[in-house]
């Protein structure tokens, strides 16, 4: 019997609250915005939306620096106009994910500035400070994730705090007990709302070496990378004592039923996966983001799901990502035409896809002028922002797309008027309308949402090939990652057993004659056996 739970046979969709759908004219997104828009989502087909932070903050990260973890910031809205997305949301039998960001608080948080006050606070224990070095410097050789020292000295106290991304963001004390019950409440407060579960902002980070030694230099390091990676981060995150904070987080979403609990987590396969935790007590989900790190070619991909499915534990369930907020547009790093290969990819592998707002209407990047520059990461270390894959969603051709009658926070793409939802909702041949029928046949086939994998052998080197199957139905896949013809000829006979369910190029005949099959450049095929 297929396991039904909805996180496991379900899509995600992640909405950038910023720029999804601005409903009061100040040229960012809200959350009356995003409940407008539930009925586009239920009509795509996705089955949860996780929304980005919109809780109070001084938005230094945009929302990633929470001030009050109980609240909505007025530039969203309202709790009220929370409580009324919740409950559209699941008139249409959309689930709700918050975005739950344990690792760190706004400078501005309370906490924080009680913590910060005196050495002897009820609070300084909340935050991690450190004595100088014995030269007045940081205490060791920690790097922030968006450049500098992880470090920055107090002058009320003479000591330093840690911060793993800006000075604005402190990270609490995960071994102060105190500091797990308080977010424990915060879990309970939206559980409570109603909300089906969490993503949790940059998990493995949240427990630190207890002796806070130095990071090992990382060999491998060039001078265009980020300078997080000139050390190796073995003691500043990946942590042992991580999974007993987790299976607390857990204990306390059980009592609720079916809640997810999805991790944000860069580590390489094998790091990754032991974060489903030992007997299954970590998170549901992992996010795997090995895609988005992978070359894009259908050998590199191809090794990367199989040794992806052999690493997994017994009963782990897989999941996969093809963008975020943080990281390039699929469309922009594999060019238009294979971001239909891309979504036939994403939403035809074994195991729970999160799709990116933007991404079904191939959104790609957007130029940011200097002057509009928004990520803090760009200022800090300019060519490593995120403002190109945070620009609004494009609805229609009215002024700015329909996102928002006033001057949008972000730029909108120049094609606004030719690419937009209006527009391909109605195009069959539009990728919109691919990713719809994509969602629609995850639906219709429990052998694509819950069903097993078995990757083919392929003598084509563009093609990635791989069957889905139930007790009832077998399906394969095809995905020509090139963009020339390219013919098939070694995994069986195709000549009357199988036919196309969908083709990533919508106007292929549904029959195939030949036994040998020739995918027509950057073409994807779904084929169904028998069923003639
Ligand atoms: C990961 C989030 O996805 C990113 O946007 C943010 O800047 C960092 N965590 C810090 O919270
Ligand atoms: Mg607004």
């Amino acid at each position: 019997m297929a396991d039904t739970v909805w996180w496991k046979s379900g899509t995600v969709y992640q909405v950038y609250p910023r720029s999804f759908q601005d409903s009061d004219g100040d040229g960012i997104g809200d959350l009356r915005g995003i409940t407008r828009r539930l009925d586009y989502l239920a009509w795509l087909g996705v089955d949860a939306v996780w929304i980005s932070p919109f809780y109070p903050s001084p938005m230094a990260d945009f929302g990633y620096d929470v001030a009050d973890y109980c609240g909505v910031d007025p530039l969203f809205g309202t709790l009220e106009d929370f409580d009324a997305l919740v409950a559209e949301a699941h008139f249409r039998r959309l689930k709700v994910i918050l975005d739950f960001v344990p690792n760190h608080t706004s400078i501005a948080h309370p906490w924080f500035v009680d913590s910060r006050a005196s050495r002897t606070s009820p609070k300084r224990n909340w935050y991690i400070w450190r004595d100088p070095a014995p030269d007045g410097g940081p205490p060791n050789n920690w790097i922030s994730n968006f450049g500098g020292p992880a470090w920055s000295r107090d002058a009320a106290t003479g000591q330093y705090y840690y911060h793993a991304f800006l000075r604005e963001q402190p990270d609490l004390n995960w071994r102060n007990p105190e500091v797990r019950a308080a977010m424990h409440d915060v879990l309970r407060f939206w559980l409570d709302r109603g909300v089906d579960g969490f993503r949790v902002d940059v998990i493995w980070h949240l427990m630190k070496d207890e002796g806070f030694r130095d990071n090992p230099a990382n060999p491998g390091f060039t001078s265009g990378q980020a300078e997080i990676n000139r050390f190796t981060q073995v003691y500043s995150a990946d942590r042992p004592e991580i999974f007993d904070v987790i299976a607390e987080m857990r204990a306390v979403l059980a009592p609720y039923g079916d809640r997810v609990l999805i991790g944000e987590i860069y580590l390489p396969v094998e790091r990754l996966v032991a974060y489903y935790g030992a007997d299954l007590a970590g998170v549901d989900l992992p996010f795997n983001f090995q895609l988005i790190q992978t070359p894009w070619n259908a050998r590199s991909v191809a090794e990367l799901v199989v040794a992806y499915e052999d690493a997994l534990p017994p009963g782990g369930w897989p999941n996969w990502v093809l963008g975020n907020h943080d990281q390039p547009r699929i469309a922009a790093r594999v060019g238009a035409a294979q971001a239909s290969i891309a979504a036939m990819l994403l939403l035809t592998l074994r195991g729970t896809p999160t799709l990116y707002y933007g991404d079904e209407i191939g959104l790609a990047h957007v130029p940011i002028p200097p002057d509009r520059v928004q990520d803090p990461w760009e200022r800090n270390e300019p060519g490593h922002g995120r403002d190109p894959e945070r620009t609004p969603m494009q609805w229609d051709d009215s002024p700015n797309a329909g996102f928002s009658v006033g001057e949008p926070w972000l730029p909108l793409s120049a094609d606004a008027v030719a690419r937009n939802v209006e527009l391909q909702c109605d195009d069959a041949r539009s990728l919109l309308t691919l990713y719809r029928r994509l969602l629609r046949l995850r639906r219709d086939y429990t052998a694509l949402s819950t069903g097993g994998f078995r990757s083919l052998p392929s003598s084509n080197a563009f093609v990635f090939a791989y069957e889905r199957h139930d007790a009832d139905t077998t399906l394969r896949i095809l995905l020509n990652f090139s963009a020339s013809p390219q013919t098939v000829s070694d995994t069986g006979a195709y000549g009357g057993a199988w036919t196309v369910l969908l083709s990533t190029h919508t106007d292929r005949a549904s029959s195939l004659h030949a036994n040998d099959l020739v995918l027509e450049a950057n073409e994807g095929l779904m084929l169904i056996r028998g069923w003639s």
